[in-house]
Parts: structure tokens; C-alpha cells; sequence
């Protein structure tokens, strides 16, 4: 399990407006190294200006980010190289196969991609299976996006994963795979910082929740994959209207 004394994905103070409209305010944030993450909130809450902050494609106006000891806005390639970033709809070359993709994109990267040692156990790992890997991905649903978007970073063996509303959209079963995909992720140590406004989702495959309210946390709690606590009084609690943000 991780260990809260080193902090992956940490985040000070940041505030953050777009014009009158104040997003992040005071939002402090720190995950250990092996952790999931989920990051709770309503439409319009900060959630992807948040993983934009670490991404480095936003500058916070206020406070700091930092991943893996990396300031994103000071050195933004040297923190895209830590990690992976799934957003709500992964972008592929279409007409290539996902193992094209897969080798394509480790190409761009500058990484290792021998088909044996990296990119068949990176697939094997998120269960893409022999006769879908040589598919093109045009036809992929987006939970099989997904898969080759995390085999890609299970492939570059990247310290962190940050992914934008990866259950919206998902099937059950779909949802299910994707739960233990992040599972496997974490037992390679990697750490994942998600952005969900759904609940359920959060409960069933996170370490902690962070409930982002008015721009900043407004409570944390340890789920442990949703067995250690009462999802239904926490859905009761986080459906109460008070001092929600509009979207
Ligand atoms: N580049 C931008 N310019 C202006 N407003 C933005 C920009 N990015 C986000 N916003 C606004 O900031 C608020 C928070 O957006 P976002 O971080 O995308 O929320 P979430 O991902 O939680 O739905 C929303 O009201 C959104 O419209
Ligand atoms: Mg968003």
C-alpha cells in the first residue's frame, strides 16, 4: 500500500479563476506513491482544471503543484514524462491496430517497444485480448480505448496516471474491468489520480475520496475499494444541496 510519507501528486493552495468565476479555491491536495485517488465533484467543480494544473496545460493564478517533486507549469515535459493521461475519450490513430497504436505512441515517446518484453505483457496485462490487439481501433468502445490507453502507460512504465471521467459512459461490465484495471496498476506501485462525478465508481475502486465542493476539499474519506465504509450515507451526504457549486 502506499505510503502517505511520500507524496506523488501533491498540491498547495491552489486557486485558480476564469474571469469573475472562481474554480479552485485553497485547494490543497497530497497522494501517496501506490494510491487511487478519486476526486469527487459535480459538473463545473475543478476537477479537469485540477489534472490540468498537473498536466502543466494550465498555470494555477496562486499555489503550486507538484508531481513526483516536478513543477508542471516550470517544467511541463519533464512532468509529462511521469506520467499518462486518460481523458474522457481517448484519442487514437483510427486506422491503426491497438498494437500500432501502442507501438506508434512508445515510438513518439522515445521508449522501449520491443513487441516481446513491453508491448505484449502491457496488453496482456489489461486483458486486451490476441485477436483485438490486431483490430483497428476505429470500431473500439471506449472501454477497450481505455484498455490501450493504460497499456500504453503500463508500457512506459510511468510513475503516474491521471484520468479524466473514465467510468462515464461505461457498462457495468465494462466498469468492472476497468476497476481491476487500476487495481493492476497499483500493484505495479503506480499512483492514480481520477476525476469522477460518480460516487459509486469512487467507492468501488479508490483508496480515498477527496470531495471537491466551492473550489476546494471539502472532506476526505478512506473507502479502500468500498468495503470499509457506508456508501449510502456518504451518497446521502454528498447529494445534499448545501453550498453546492452550480455547474
Ligand atoms: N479555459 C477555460 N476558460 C473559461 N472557463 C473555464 C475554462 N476551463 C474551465 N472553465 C470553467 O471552470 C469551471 C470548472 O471547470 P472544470 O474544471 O472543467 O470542471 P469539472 O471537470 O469538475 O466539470 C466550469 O464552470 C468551466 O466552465
Ligand atoms: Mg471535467
Amino acid at each position: 500500500m502506499h505510503d502517505r510519507g511520500e507524496s506523488v501528486l501533491e498540491a498547495r493552495h491552489l486557486r485558480q479563476s476564469y474571469g469573475a468565476r472562481q474554480v479552485l479555491d485553497d485547494l490543497s491536495l497530497d497522494i501517496g506513491r501506490g494510491e487511487i485517488y478519486a476526486l469527487l465533484g459535480g459538473n463545473g467543480a475543478g476537477k479537469s482544471t485540477t489534472l490540468n494544473i498537473f498536466l502543466g496545460f494550465v498555470r494555477p493564478d496562486s499555489g503550486s503543484a507538484r508531481l513526483c517533486g516536478i513543477d508542471p507549469s516550470a517544467e511541463p515535459d519533464r512532468a509529462r514524462a511521469m506520467l499518462a493521461y486518460v481523458p474522457e475519450n481517448v484519442a487514437l490513430y483510427e486506422h491503426l491496430s491497438a498494437l500500432e497504436n501502442v507501438d506508434y505512441f512508445l515510438h513518439l515517446a522515445g521508449a522501449d517497444r520491443d513487441r516481446e518484453t513491453v508491448i505484449d505483457p502491457a496488453l496482456d496485462a489489461v486483458g486486451l485480448s490476441a485477436d483485438a490487439r490486431d483490430r483497428r481501433v476505429g470500431g473500439f468502445s471506449k472501454g477497450m480505448r481505455q484498455k490501450v490507453a493504460i497499456a500504453l502507460a503500463l508500457a512506459r512504465h510511468v510513475p503516474v496516471l491521471l484520468l479524466d471521467e473514465p467510468t462515464s459512459g461505461l457498462d457495468p461490465r465494462a466498469t468492472g474491468e476497468f476497476n481491476a484495471l487500476l487495481q493492476a496498476a497499483r500493484a505495479r506501485n503506480i499512483t492514480t489520480l481520477m476525476a469522477t462525478h460518480d460516487l459509486l465508481s469512487a467507492a468501488a475502486v479508490a483508496d480515498r475520496i477527496g470531495f471537491l465542493r466551492d473550489g476546494r476539499l471539502d472532506e476526505e474519506v478512506a473507502a479502500g475499494g468500498g468495503a470499509r465504509f457506508d456508501v449510502e450515507a456518504l451518497f446521502r451526504r454528498y447529494s445534499e444541496p448545501r453550498g453546492r457549486a452550480a455547474a
